[in-house]
């Protein structure tokens, strides 16, 4: 058993899709332990991208997170740090492949729908940004 942070992102939000990408953690038979729908302050958003700080996309980066609300979640399984970032698929939508989130419902690397953490380590320390 396993636990991961997973945020919807503010441009899925808009979009209405936030129903149907906790669908497809659910489909897959993991469970959702927490979700809260949330603005994301600028330190939130620094803090849980700090390995990108000074890369020429963190400005917009950070922009873009605090744009708008985004659902938080912790969602535990088996291998589920693993499992989500398949579900979501590659960072760049155009080269995510079918059937996952971005491959099937974004198209641009900027607004790419959904985060999940990259690791165990990730995850604990994302979820101490988010839940406290
Ligand atoms: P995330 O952290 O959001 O789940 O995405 P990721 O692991 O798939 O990708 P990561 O390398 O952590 O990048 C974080 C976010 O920064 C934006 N990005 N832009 N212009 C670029 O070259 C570039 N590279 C990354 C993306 O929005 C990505 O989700
Ligand atoms: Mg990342």
């Amino acid at each position: 058993m396993e636990r991961t942070f997973v945020m919807i992102k503010p441009d899925a939000v808009a979009r209405g899709l936030a129903g149907r990408i906790i669908s497809r953690f659910e489909d897959a038979g993991l469970t959702i332990e927490r979700m809260d729908m949330v603005s994301l302050t600028r330190e939130q958003a620094g803090r849980n991208y700090a390995e990108h700080e000074g890369k020429p996309f963190y400005d917009g980066l950070i922009d873009y997170v605090t744009s708008g609300p985004v659902v938080k979640m912790v969602i535990s399984g088996e291998g589920a740090v693993t499992i989500c970032r398949k579900l979501i698929g590659a960072t760049d939508p155009a080269e995510a492949a079918p059937g996952t989130i971005r491959g099937d419902l974004g198209l641009v690397l900027d607004a790419n729908l959904a985060h999940g953490s990259d690791s165990a380590e990730s995850a604990e320390r994302e979820t101490g940004i988010f839940f406290g």
